[in-house]
């Protein structure tokens, strides 16, 4: 089938809530893809931070494979080795005790909104099931989820939202320890706001808000969904803080682009999550997990958030080079790969430029890109991505 015929069901057939750029593509390898017309592009998008492995990655794609052919799917009123196994890996490596398996971002946060309102009303008070969430940030498109989101753009026309939340600005301690009250059964934030416009915390939020939590013996939840899995340089984001939370969601690299969610928590809270209160007919099957599994031990294997941490360096460093001659660039900010670059006019444009001349990159907000390249992605590869911004920004300024 042509492109051009696809293009034109694409807008006849689907839903028209995307925005979508004027590419069809067809294949992916390592930090490379390919449309249809064969065009080659940089992919710094990684599906927004799914494919940290990079596309096609041998291991997953063997894992793929042999679990396909092995076990597909059984309910989880069964037990399977990979789900266990999956647990088990996230519990060594993180601060929580148990994990929870759905199959994507805002369902990973409804299980942490869920799990917050039930420890609240039985091991804090029967009026505590209050969410306070912050202004910018994104944590899902479900009901509950879109009403944590704390932008009103996303909410418009889904009113009337869910009741028990509150926003206050991110990054501001004080108006949280406002906000915060006896009806408060959690905070939910982004360790770093992704979609929001990359922005990172002052030092103090995250062990501000810590202790909050403390005092107040509400749930600290982190939304990990961007992140988590070595993203920033860590395999957790929260690990650049010294603290960490009572409840961490998790999703798109966890499995390097198999759908795939997970709530993780301490063994206090996730003891309300009695058998029957929660659920999925999907949540961890032993496929996905085969896949989870061998994500997580390659990027722990091959030290890979180490390798973001490294390179991520080198990339900032590179685009604040561009920006010292160029007024367009506001600011360079982020951590590991995950980084923003706020711009003096509207980035959508400039996205398109990159794409344009062969780099895929990613708007967050208004006037930022956002750039979250693989965790393989070779020294090289960044050179190149730094000479196509450099000539797309000079453009623009
Ligand atoms: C921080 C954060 N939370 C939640 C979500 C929602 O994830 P999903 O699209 O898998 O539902 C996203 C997706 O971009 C995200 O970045």
């Amino acid at each position: 089938m042509d492109t051009k015929t696809l293009m034109e069901w694409s807008t006849r057939y689907h839903t028209p809530n995307y925005g979508r750029s004027p590419i069809l593509l067809v294949r992916g390898e390592g930090t490379r893809v390919w449309d249809s017309d064969g065009r080659e592009y940089l992919d710094f998008t990684t599906g927004i931070a799914v494919t940290a492995l990079g596309h096609c990655h041998p291991v997953v794609t063997g894992a793929i494979r042999e679990a396909a052919a092995t076990l597909l799917h059984v309910s989880n009123i069964f037990h399977t080795a990979p789900q266990i196994h999956l647990a088990k890996m996230l519990v060594e490596h993180s601060f929580a005790d148990r994990v929870f398996f759905c199959n994507s971002g805002a369902e990973a946060n409804e299980a942490a909104l869920k799990l917050a309102r039930k420890y609240g009303k039985e091991k804090l008070a029967t009026d505590r099931y209050e969410i306070v969430a912050t202004h910018n940030s994104f944590h899902g498109r479900t009901l509950a989820t879109v009403t944590a989101t704390g932008q009103p753009k996303y909410q418009h026309g889904f009113e009337p939202l869910m009741p028990g939340f509150k926003h206050v600005p991110y990054n501001d301690l004080r108006a949280m320890e406002r906000a915060v009250d006896n009806r408060t059964a959690a905070i939910l934030v982004e360790p770093i706001q992704g979609e929001g416009g990359v922005h990172v915390p002052a030092d103090d939020y995250l062990p501000g808000l810590r202790k909050l939590c403390d005092e107040s013996g509400a749930l600290l939840i982190f939304d990990e969904i961007q992140t988590g899995m070595g993203r920033t340089g860590k395999l957790w984001g929260y690990e650049h803080s010294g603290v960490e939370p009572d409840v961490m969601t998790l999703a798109k690299a966890l499995a390097n682009g198999v759908p795939i969610g997970a709530m993780l928590c301490r063994e206090e809270a996730a003891s309300v999550l009695t058998a029957g209160s929660h659920g999925s007919t999907f949540g961890g099957t032993p496929f996905v997990c085969s896949v989870a599994l061998a994500t997580l031990t390659t990027m722990v294997g091959e030290k890979l958030p180490e390798r973001a941490a490294r390179l991520g360096r080198e990339l900032m460093d590179g685009l604040r080079a561009i920006q010292s001659g160029n007024p367009v660039i506001k600011d360079v900010r982020g951590r590991g790969f995950l980084i923003g670059i706020e711009l003096a006019k509207p980035a959508a444009p400039l996205m398109d430029a990159c794409r344009d001349n062969g780099l895929l990159v990613l708007t967050a907000g208004e006037k930022v890109l956002r750039l979250a390249p693989p965790l393989v992605t070779e020294p090289a590869q960044i050179t190149r991505a730094l000479a196509i911004l450099k000539d797309v920004l000079a453009k623009a300024g």
